[in-house]
């Protein structure tokens, strides 16, 4: 290990065996990283600041607020790589904490080349955490992920199939900005936007004069995408004559500009994407059978939101998050309005979630959105106007009694304001209790919107 370290080679040593992390933060040296060892609480700050950081647990009983740092950085989507000493005795609660991050287990005695060999790795699980933004504990999404890190390093061309708006382009980002050519463009071309006649051009780039309007010469896609990837959306809506001549490019790496001669050499990774069913449209005899083999070397298929439903709150999360940098207000959503959009279907996938956030986040800048400001269509399946639990209970939505209970209060409470042309007093009177409590429960639903004064 000869190169220089940088600060970005922090590792933070959590050990109340005193000796130990002495002896740990001698070996780190000797493989130039920086151990930090202050304090306990001071450490921690540094958790939740720096991302650089990889953190190292020996022994570590419970009170000193580990878990609680571990828990904040899991919350903030920051997963940390941790390497832990074999046999460290660490409390149960900081344990569980753990469970959310990236572990992997130290020998001890702790030798030094292991412990280079797992910061290595740490060091290169944070370079690609940050970059990879498929947000999703789902089954289907960590496979997704798993394809895109086997296939981010080579030059292999990927097909991403899957219904509109299930993130395809944000895969195809994703590949890119794993991949080696990462620090090459990124060039994007929706195949189906463009007209038949324009999309050669647009692709390939013409000379001056190549037809009428061609002023100037033009770089196409091809041309502005070299050493990087160029993706070629909507690929299924390609006309056939196009389809040839992206095939010779696939074949030769070659390409002429629309009017010119001179054959260029390309060094371009392709990644395509299509919400049409490719194998049928070959069928049809729309979709060139060899095209769709040379595109089809590693296919990738984004499922749609409603069979992932479980990534519905970490989106939602996520979603949040990028709209309130966007300084849209603190907007947050009520458990009962997450129920609800959990059992609806999605038909528009991860872009219409992002649509509706986007719809709140204006409507209710600085609010808690209960389930009555959803629009219409997100709440219909729970019908809580009539005071009737249609909530089915096979549905694994996984809700306790409790939950079900209250969703049963709830709507006993809606349908008597609504009796009460929403006068709370009398409505309390029908529902033979206090004002007061029911004020409570009202505010408890986040019902307020729902009452006259009184
Ligand atoms: N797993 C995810 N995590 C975070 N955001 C996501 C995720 N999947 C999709 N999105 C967001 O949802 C929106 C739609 O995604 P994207 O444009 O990639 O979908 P698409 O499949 O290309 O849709 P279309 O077929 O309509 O072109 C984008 O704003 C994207 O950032
Ligand atoms: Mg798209």
């Amino acid at each position: 290990m000869t190169q220089a370290r940088t600060e970005q080679n922090r590792v933070l040593v959590l050990d109340t065996d005193q000796r130990r992390a002495a002896e740990l933060s001698d070996t780190l040296r000797v493989l130039n990283y920086e151990p930090i060892t202050a304090g306990v609480g001071e450490s921690l700050d540094r958790l939740h600041d720096a991302n650089d950081v990889a953190v190292m647990i020996g022994d570590m009983p419970a009170g000193q607020g580990v878990g609680r740092a571990l828990r904040a950085a899991a919350e903030e989507r920051r997963s940390l790589p941790v390497l832990r000493v074999a046999g460290g005795e660490i409390a149960a609660a900081i344990d569980e904490q753990l469970e959310r991050h990236h572990t992997w287990e130290l020998d001890a005695p702790v030798m030094s080349s292991q412990l280079e060999f797992l910061l290595e790795r740490a060091e290169r699980y944070r370079g690609r955490e940050r970059r990879m933004r498929i947000t999703g504990k789902s089954p289907s999404i960590r496979w997704v992920r798993r394809l895109i890190e086997k296939v981010a390093d080579f030059d292999t061309s990927v097909l991403i199939v899957g219904e509109s708006g299930t993130g395809k382009e944000l895969v195809a980002r994703t590949v890119h900005d794993l991949s080696n050519r990462s620090g090459g463009p990124f060039v994007p071309i929706n195949c189906g936007a463009i007209p038949a006649e324009l999309l050669e051009s647009e692709l390939f780039g013409h000379e001056r004069g190549a037809f009428t309007g061609a002023v100037s010469a033009r770089k196409g896609r091809f041309e502005l995408a070299e050493g990087g990837t160029l993706f070629l959306d909507e690929i299924g809506d390609m006309s056939l004559a196009m389809q040839a001549k992206l095939l010779r490019v696939l074949q030769e790496r070659c390409y002429e500009r629309v009017g010119g001669t001179k054959t260029r050499q390309c060094d371009v990774r392709i990644v395509a994407a299509t919400h049409r069913d490719l194998p049928k449209r070959v069928e049809a005899g729309e979709f060139r059978e060899d095209l769709f083999y040379r595109l089809n070397v590693f296919p990738i298929e984004m499922p749609p939101l409603r069979r992932r439903i479980s990534d519905l709150p970490a989106l939602l999360d996520e979603l949040l998050v990028r709209h309130r940098g966007s300084d849209k207000g603190k907007l947050r959503l009520h458990e009962d309005a997450i129920r609800a959009l959990r059992r609806y279907s999605w038909p528009g996938n991860v872009r219409e979630l992002s649509n509706l956030v986007e719809r709140l986040a204006i409507l209710h800048p600085s609010g808690q959105v209960g389930l009555e400001d959803l629009p219409e269509k997100y709440r219909k399946h729970v019908d809580t106007d009539r005071g009737r639990d249609t909530l089915r209970l096979d549905d694994g939505t996984g809700l306790t009694l409790r939950d079900r209970l209250q969703h049963i209060e709830k709507g006993i409470i809606l349908a008597a304001l609504k009796d009460a042309d929403n006068v709370v007093a009398r409505a309390a009177r029908s529902l033979n209790l206090r004002r007061t409590t029911l004020v409570e429960k009202i505010n408890k639903y986040g019902l307020n919107d729902q009452t006259a004064a009184g």
